[in-house]
């Protein structure tokens, strides 16, 4: 886990920074009022965003994060390198981060397996001036995963990714 400057982030990371940010604009979220943007950056260096959506049956909501991975596996992509998240609550812009909640993290961590690639997470707030990286085996460590249940994923595609 570390926390990095801006200007240091390589373009492909602002791409992905500035996808999560224009995520933000498309929560649907009339409970929390609490705005989540994420985008996922593809082995292959396609961008993929996703939003937060709520639901009046508050447990029917999903995260920004796996609303964004859904969505990248519809398209055909299931193998990730990163995924950049950021955080705006109701009226004022964050001055701190947030992290993914633990069933985004489990999400994340199944893909992790999958692909064989320690997902990177970047997480900012709205005016970037905090940015924190932290690799997913960081965020959840002795995760629950397919060893436990003695499946190999090999024969499961990686799509395009
Ligand atoms: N939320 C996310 O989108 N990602 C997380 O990792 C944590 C929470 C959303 C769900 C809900 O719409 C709002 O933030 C408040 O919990």
């Amino acid at each position: 886990m570390k926390k990095v400057k801006y200007p240091s982030l390589s373009q492909i990371e602002k791409d992905l920074l500035a996808e999560a940010e224009k995520m933000l604009t498309r929560a649907y979220n009339p409970y929390s009022h609490f705005h989540v943007g994420a985008a996922i950056l593809t082995a292959d260096n396609k961008i993929i965003g996703g939003a937060n959506v709520e639901n009046a049956a508050y447990g029917s909501s999903i995260c920004a994060e796996r609303s964004a991975l859904l969505r990248a596996n519809a398209l055909g992509y299931r193998h990730f390198k990163k995924i950049a998240i950021i955080t705006k609550a109701a009226k004022a812009d964050t001055k701190d981060i947030s992290a993914p909640c633990c069933s985004c993290r489990q999400m994340i961590y199944e893909f992790s397996q999958l692909a064989g690639e320690d997902i990177e997470i970047i997480m900012a707030n709205t005016k970037k001036t905090k940015i924190m990286k932290a690799k997913i085996s960081e965020l959840l460590p002795l995760a629950f995963g397919p060893k436990d249940l003695g499946v190999n994923l090999k024969k499961y595609p990686l799509l395009s990714g």
